[in-house]
């Protein structure tokens, strides 16, 4: 039997069509690009996520020689956000890049295992939150949740004993 999974999402053009917390909250990610470490791919990645205790925690990729050793912005954010304030869940997470010749108008979405961690994320503090994805400029796509970027997921609900 055919089965059919969908999401939806806001696409707004720029972000003053963004209330005031959430273009705030963009422009942290956006200047968290300036905290990556990318000496190799040149790709700088920042997040900011706006906490339940009303904080603000930073993260950005670092790489390493050794590349799999790196480390995307969105993994740095959450084990950050473990490690600081345990006990808060976030409410918005904001994703931003630059690159090295400013082709940086699009938003990105997360990488597959930056998903599988969003995700873990949401189920152990039973809250979801809302992502917001943009570039440098232009065009901001919002998500209600970082469970619907990834359908069928395996889960800790999967580890059966
Ligand atoms: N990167 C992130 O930080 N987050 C993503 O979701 C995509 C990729 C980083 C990893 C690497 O340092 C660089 O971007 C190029 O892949």
């Amino acid at each position: 039997m055919q089965q059919n999974i969908s999401f939806s999402f806001e696409k707004f053009g720029s972000h003053l069509e963004l209330s005031a917390d959430d273009q705030t909250l963009l422009q942290e990610a956006r200047n968290a690009t300036a905290l990556a470490y990318a000496p190799y791919s040149q790709f700088k990645v920042g997040a900011a996520a706006k906490l339940s205790d009303h904080s603000i925690i930073l993260g950005s990729n670092q790489e390493n020689a050794s590349y799999g050793a790196t480390i995307s912005a969105e993994r740095v954010l959450l084990s950050t956000i473990s490690s600081m304030a345990p006990h808060a869940h976030i409410i918005t997470l904001a994703i931003s890049y630059k690159t090295l010749h400013g082709t940086d108008a699009n938003p990105i979405s997360p990488c597959g295992i930056c998903r599988q961690a969003l995700l873990e994320h949401e189920m152990r503090h039973k809250t979801q939150f809302r992502i917001i994805l943009s570039g440098q400029t232009a065009s901001v796509w919002i998500l209600n949740n970082a469970s619907s970027l990834l359908p069928l997921a395996f889960s800790s609900d999967n580890l059966i004993e």
